[in-house]
């Protein structure tokens, strides 16, 4: 522990999807080091229970500490849907995770206070964001839907197929007549789809990419602790990636989440940290 800002931050997701994170993290805050944990071997988390996902949360925790990291970002919504408070009274790190930044968001955004939540099956079962919109007293309307099929399909690459479409209607339609203005788009993978969903529920519906608001809150965070990185012009910060299964198949999808391959990923057991 300590304040010194030229540690790193640490992410973690249940694997691939958090490199969305990333990819805002790299526009908004560009000279931060950074330490990326996926957990691809025991990806995914969306169809896992509270308890699970609070064992493989803590020891993800715990793993990015070891690397003497100033702030832990959960990147995936499942794992800050269930594992969030906890972790927080755990650790006396500061920990964000991705839904409270999509919720003010959706507040700030909403004109006719009837929002739309999407995201995997644990993450709507959660209550999470229903509870995040209750606590702030806010009158909206919540409306949500689970989309556990969106994740193989952008992992396969189905970003503009026929049968994502169909599947995105299905899915997405009874939000269009419940006649939402806003839609959270609460999974790491979802980003992906965004021109998909976007042609599915019509131009007037605006689409909330959690990614972005947590890289500003984070920003907002290390600003307000005073550990904010400073531009240094000489070395380009530390960026370290680690996945929980063979890197392979992280190192080939990490085009499509991060806009780069990410090469020198390393596999670690984070159950031995
Ligand atoms: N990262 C997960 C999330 O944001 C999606 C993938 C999974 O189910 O593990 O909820």
């Amino acid at each position: 522990m300590g304040n010194n800002p030229k540690r790193a931050i640490g992410i973690f997701d249940s694997g691939i999807g958090g490199l969305t994170v990333v990819r805002e993290l790299l526009k908004i805050l560009p000279q931060e080091p950074i330490v990326y944990l996926g957990d691809t071997a025991r990806v995914p988390y969306g169809n896992k229970s509270r308890e699970t996902v609070l064992k493989f949360s803590t020891e993800n925790v715990l793993f990015l500490l070891h690397h003497d990291v100033k702030l832990v970002i959960i990147a995936c919504h499942t794992a800050s849907s269930f594992a969030l408070p906890f972790l927080e009274r755990h650790f006396k790190h500061p920990i964000l995770g991705v839904i409270e930044p999509g919720v003010e968001m959706a507040l700030e955004t909403t004109r006719s206070g009837r929002i739309g939540v999407i995201g995997t099956n644990a993450t709507i079962g959660s209550g999470a964001y229903l509870h995040a919109f209750s606590r702030r007293n806010s009158k909206v309307k919540v409306f949500q839907a689970r989309c556990p099929l969106f994740v193989p399909f952008v992992e396969e690459g189905y970003l503009s197929d026929p049968v994502t479409r169909q599947v995105a209607s299905r899915y997405l339609n009874p939000l269009k007549a419940a006649g939402v203005d806003t839609l959270i788009l609460g999974c790491t993978h979802y980003p992906l789809l965004k021109p998909m969903i976007a042609r599915v529920m019509g131009p007037r519906i605006t689409l909330i990419d959690s990614a972005r608001q947590v890289a500003l809150k984070t920003k907002e965070v290390l600003q307000s602790m005073g550990i904010l990185s400073q531009p240094r012009n000489s070395s380009r910060p530390l960026r370290r990636f680690f996945v929980t299964d063979e890197p392979r198949h992280f190192e080939s999808l990490s085009v499509r989440f991060l806009g780069r391959r990410v090469g020198d990923v390393a596999k670690v057991d984070v159950a031995k940290t």
